[in-house]
């Protein structure tokens, strides 16, 4: 974990932040990366994680940090603004939102576009894309209320690398891409930051045992890097975008990976 507090990286003190899927991974990393530059947090994920929504907080708690922590399920609508009403309720409103969520399990089903299911089709596009889409009309209102603020949303460089496989992953953070370019420039001049982070292969605590090797030295070669990514590589965007060092920044599906998209 980045000692954040060792670079005196303190941009988040006056910013409250919304991190939306942060029980594991890069939204976990998230999480402690914007509490440890001092924002003030509502932290949530599905009530199957809940456990670890409960430990992440008592981490941030423990060190000093403003969180709460909220189950919500992307696809549901109602949950969706429970958890944006529930940061409005605990902090009077917000700054910045990570529109972090996904669903990496039915990745594996995600075959090819002659057999995936159309089961495949709508879990990936429900959580991953139509979820962002819900984040988005929900939280707007509330960024604008304050005179404007950050969407950030973790996209994927399988939006543009191309694969072989996972069709519905990829249209779907394509998709996210799209959205961010519309909110940009329909909300920009009211002070609406809207980008995506489009990460390569990170190794998550979760999957640095289960992701097997030769996958992982294959997606090394393909790059310009003398590692693959981790949580923190892609928290640290997220924390450069949230504060004011992001401010001119708009619009934008920003590579943090190791140069792999790099053509
Ligand atoms: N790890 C990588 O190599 C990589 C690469 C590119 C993009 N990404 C993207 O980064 C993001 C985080 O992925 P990760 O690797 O940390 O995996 P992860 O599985 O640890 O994180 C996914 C998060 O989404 C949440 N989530 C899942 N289903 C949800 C639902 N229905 N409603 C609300 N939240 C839900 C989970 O609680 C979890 O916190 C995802 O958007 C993923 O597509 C990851």
């Amino acid at each position: 974990m980045t000692d954040t507090s060792a670079m005196g990286c303190r941009r988040m003190t006056d910013r409250i932040a919304i991190v939306a899927g942060a029980a594991t991974g890069i939204g976990r990393a998230t999480a402690l990366r914007l509490a440890a530059e001092g924002a003030t947090l509502a932290v949530g994920s599905p009530e199957s994680e809940r456990a670890k929504i409960d430990t992440l907080v008592a981490e941030i708690e423990s060190a000093g940090g403003r969180v709460i922590g909220c189950a919500f399920d992307a696809t549901d609508d109602n949950s969706v603004a429970a958890l944006i009403d529930a940061a409005v309720d605990a902090f009077g409103g917000f700054d910045a939102v990570h529109a972090n969520f996904a669903d990496l399990r039915v990745i594996f089903k995600d075959s090819d576009a002659l057999t995936v299911s159309d089961e495949v089709l709508e879990r990936t596009l429900d959580v991953n894309l139509k979820g962002m889409l819900r984040i988005t009309r929900h939280a707007l209102p509330k960024l604008l209320e304050r005179g404007g603020g950050a969407m950030i949303y973790t996209s994927s460089a399988a939006a543009v690398w191309g694969e072989p496989v996972r069709p519905c992953y990829a249209m779907a953070k394509a998709g996210i891409n799209a959205l961010v370019r519309h909110v940009a420039s329909a909300w920009g001049q009211k002070g609406i930051r809207a980008n995506a982070i489009m990460p390569g292969l990170v190794v998550t605590p979760e999957t640095r045992q289960s992701m097997p090797s030769d996958f992982q030295a294959e997606v090394l070669a393909r790059g310009r890097s003398m590692r693959l990514g981790e949580v923190e590589d892609i928290a640290a965007m997220v924390a450069h975008l949230a504060s004011r060092d992001g401010e001119w920044i708009n619009g934008q599906c920003i590579a943090v990976d190791g140069g792999s998209t790099l053509n």
